[in-house]
């Protein structure tokens, strides 16, 4: 069956220095095994932050990856810098990349290729915005988002791709979907990868909740049958907050 899982992005927050304390800390008191725990940290901080996470069950990611996998492209990281640092995930398509750094859907399918290519775990997130919402189109933008980024998806890959839904709306605003609006949403995107790759191996796919995901909603959030974890911002930067939030399965 789908993992649980638990998913920290650190955003552009802390100093490498900051970053290692606080992985140091999320590795010594996290003792649940119930649930994949990944942490995020910004480029500057993974070489240090995978040392302190060597030998630990807790999993390193980017927030972000190269579409192209080397060669004159100043200013990006490539997904073989980050697998020779063993960060085995990265997030891709988050709404802050989409909205500031002009990601298009398209782009975003490709990075999933280049991740997959790669044996790297794309952390693939989706959601709409507010407007999208007061019009009732937000299964529609989700869908279209899926469409889009994983139309060369091979079914044999599928279940190696993370999704996170996170409404735009939610995200560091302390607005939260509710239980009911998440699920409801999530069943939708669960029901698009059944009919794209069916029954089995939609089952298999982790599908996380993000945007305000707190220590006191985590849990209501998570007991929703197509809820399988979340991607967590600001919650993330708390070692305690972080693990409670893990802890609330
Ligand atoms: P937030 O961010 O938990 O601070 O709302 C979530 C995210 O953007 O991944």
């Amino acid at each position: 069956m789908r993992k649980n899982i638990v998913a920290g992005n650190w955003k552009m927050n802390t100093l490498p220095s900051e970053g290692v304390t606080l992985a140091q800390e999320i590795v010594k008191n996290f003792k649940d095994n119930a649930v994949e725990l990944i942490i995020a940290p910004p480029f500057t901080h993974l070489s240090e932050v995978s040392k302190v996470l060597s030998g630990s069950a807790v999993k390193l990611s980017s927030q972000n990856i190269a579409k192209e996998l080397k060669g004159a492209y100043t200013g990006e990281v490539s997904g073989e810098m980050l697998k020779d640092i063993s960060v085995t995930h990265c997030i891709i398509g988050h709404s802050e990349r989409r909205t500031y750094y002009g990601e298009t859907d398209e782009i975003i399918a490709e990075k999933i290729q280049t991740a997959l290519g790669l044996g790297l775990t794309p952390i693939f997130c989706i959601g709409e915005n507010l407007e999208e919402r007061k019009a009732e189109k937000h299964f529609e933008v989700v869908e279209k988002q899926l469409q889009i980024a994983l139309e060369n998806v091979k079914s044999d890959d599928i279940t190696s791709i993370i999704v996170a839904y996170e409404p735009v709306w939610a995200i560091g605003t302390g607005l939260t979907a509710t239980p009911e609006q998440a699920q409801e949403i999530h069943a939708h995107i669960r029901a698009f990868l059944k009919q794209k790759y069916g029954e089995d191996k939609a089952e298999n796919i982790s599908i996380l909740y993000g945007g305000s995901c707190k220590p006191d909603n985590a849990k209501m959030l998570f007991a929703q049958k197509d809820i399988d974890g979340g991607l967590i911002g600001g919650a993330a930067l708390k070692s305690d907050d972080f693990l409670k939030i893990a802890a609330s399965f």
